[in-house]
């Protein structure tokens, strides 16, 4: 069987799933021939993952040299794992130079951005695929097997609720998620996932955007009101630490990626969350009208003191809901700290009046509820990681829960942030069609 040639763009932490299932699972139908990365340590670090999951040694390449890399390597593919700003350029020059392209979350940041890559797509007939591995975790896709069987008939409306405790939600405000220009704030890079989600769920599209929020826990200003005392730059130093602070020193994985690489490239990923310079959102509110005529209202928190969400679809023949917890506390205690002490993310799953778990209850008119079974795989995510893998380096079989996505629904799912990110800007509604994305008007 030939192999697809494939290079990895970007080898921070998030490559090492798609390292690990090239030159891993799925080696008899993919080759890791390449990884193109800025940073020497961060590039090494991938060969020797690839090489200990069993592949032959990638060759290694700075992005500048993109081109070149395609051409000597004869790639046929490339998967993106770079920053999200450089989501764009990058793809639109894999394109060019001829080959296909997996990127993952969110497609880009902007409309002007969005817009060079539909220009470099109808150039170039080139795919390019989107990851969005929520679809394929088995609770999203069993709510969506009750809305496309018709269970709750016609989709009026959505309520959507988003919560990211002070573990996962306070990481966003340590690197370049906590920039806008980099990462478009959490509207873009984190809801786009829920976007997305509510698109396919409902199976239809955005048209107009109200959005209203602020930073009103992280950052300076914020710490300075509340009275907090004077904190260090970042988490990596001696003496007293906080639930806040991530020492990098204390996490091996995490020192040799970024910690052993700073020097080179000045990249720091345990900036003080209650530092300078954060121009993201950190409370979020949006109300969203799509064209079937359903109305969303979503809201997303990043510094809960749980991690989870709730989702509840009115439709005209009921209603169902989905309710989830992912970690019920994260809890400081003598012994137990929450980014230092992996057990810490444990904590609140016995013994809480917040277990963790989830539960998916459907209800029709003039019915009692019932809970729908929510069936899951092996592996990662429920077994959600193993199909959207599978999807992606076999191929898609026959998916009646039409879960692979490509840039069209990319577009459509940042079209919701972009939009909520200009009317955070001007205080008015936005109308997605206004934005200067040519798949976005018709
Ligand atoms: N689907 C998900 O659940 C999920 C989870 C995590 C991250 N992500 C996405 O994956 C991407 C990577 O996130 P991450 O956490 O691995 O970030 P990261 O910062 O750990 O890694 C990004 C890497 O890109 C490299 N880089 C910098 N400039 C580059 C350039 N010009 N060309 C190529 N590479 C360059 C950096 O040196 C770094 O190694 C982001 O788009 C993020 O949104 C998705």
């Amino acid at each position: 069987m030939t192999r697809t040639r494939y290079a990895v763009v970007g080898a921070g932490g998030r490559s090492q799933m798609y390292v690990d299932a090239i030159a891993g699972m799925y080696a008899d139908h993919a080759e890791l021939v390449a990884i193109c990365e800025p940073n020497p340590v961060r590039a090494a670090l991938a060969v020797s993952r690839a090489v200990a999951a069993g592949s032959a040694a990638p060759s290694t390449w700075h992005p500048d040299r993109l081109e070149d890399m395609i051409r000597d390597e004869r790639v046929d593919r490339v998967v993106i794992t770079a920053r999200d700003d450089l989501h764009a350029p990058l793809i639109v020059r894999a394109l060019d130079a001829g080959v296909d392209v997996v990127v993952e979350k969110p497609l880009t940041i902007d409309a002007d951005m969005a817009a060079s890559i539909e220009d470099a797509v109808e150039r170039t007939g080139g795919d390019v695929l989107l990851t969005f591995n929520y679809r394929y975790s088995p609770r999203n896709s069993a709510l969506r097997q009750v809305i496309q069987d018709g269970l709750i008939g016609e989709v009026t409306s959505i309520d959507f609720q988003w919560m990211l405790d002070t573990k996962h939600g306070a990481d966003y405000f340590r690197r370049w998620h906590r920039e806008k220009h980099h990462s478009g704030g959490l509207l873009i890079h984190k809801a786009s996932h829920h976007f997305d989600l509510v698109n396919w769920w409902i199976h239809s599209t955005p048209r107009r955007v109200y959005a209203s929020g602020g930073l009103r826990f992280y950052g300076s200003e914020n710490a300075a009101a509340r009275g907090l005392a004077p904190r260090h730059d970042r988490g990596t130093h001696d003496g007293e630490h906080d639930g806040f602070d991530l020492d990098l020193r204390d996490h091996p994985h995490l020192k040799e990626l970024y910690l052993d690489a700073e020097g080179h490239d000045g990249y720091l990923r345990d900036r003080d969350v209650f530092g300078e310079g954060i121009t993201i959102e950190d409370n979020l509110a949006l109300v969203v009208d799509y064209r079937s005529g359903a109305t969303l209202s979503y809201s997303l928190n990043a510094h809960a003191p749980w991690e989870g969400y709730r989702v509840a679809v009115n439709g005209t023949l009921g209603r169902v809901e989905l309710d989830v917890i992912e970690r019920g506390a994260v809890v400081e205690s003598e012994g137990l700290h929450p980014v230092l002490d992996p057990s810490a993310t444990d904590a609140g799953s016995s013994g809480s009046v917040r277990p963790e778990g989830e539960r998916l209850v459907l209800q029709r008119h003039w019915e009692l509820p019932v809970e729908v079974e929510i069936v899951g795989g092996e592996g990662g995510h429920g077994g959600g990681d193993a199909i959207l893998l599978s999807d992606i380096f076999v191929g898609p079989g026959e998916d009646p829960l039409g879960r692979p996505a490509d840039w069209r629904d990319g577009v459509q799912s940042i079209s919701v942030g972009i939009a909520g990110n200009r009317s955070l800007e001007t205080g008015l509604p936005v109308d997605v069609a206004d934005l200067g994305i040519r798949l976005l008007r018709s």
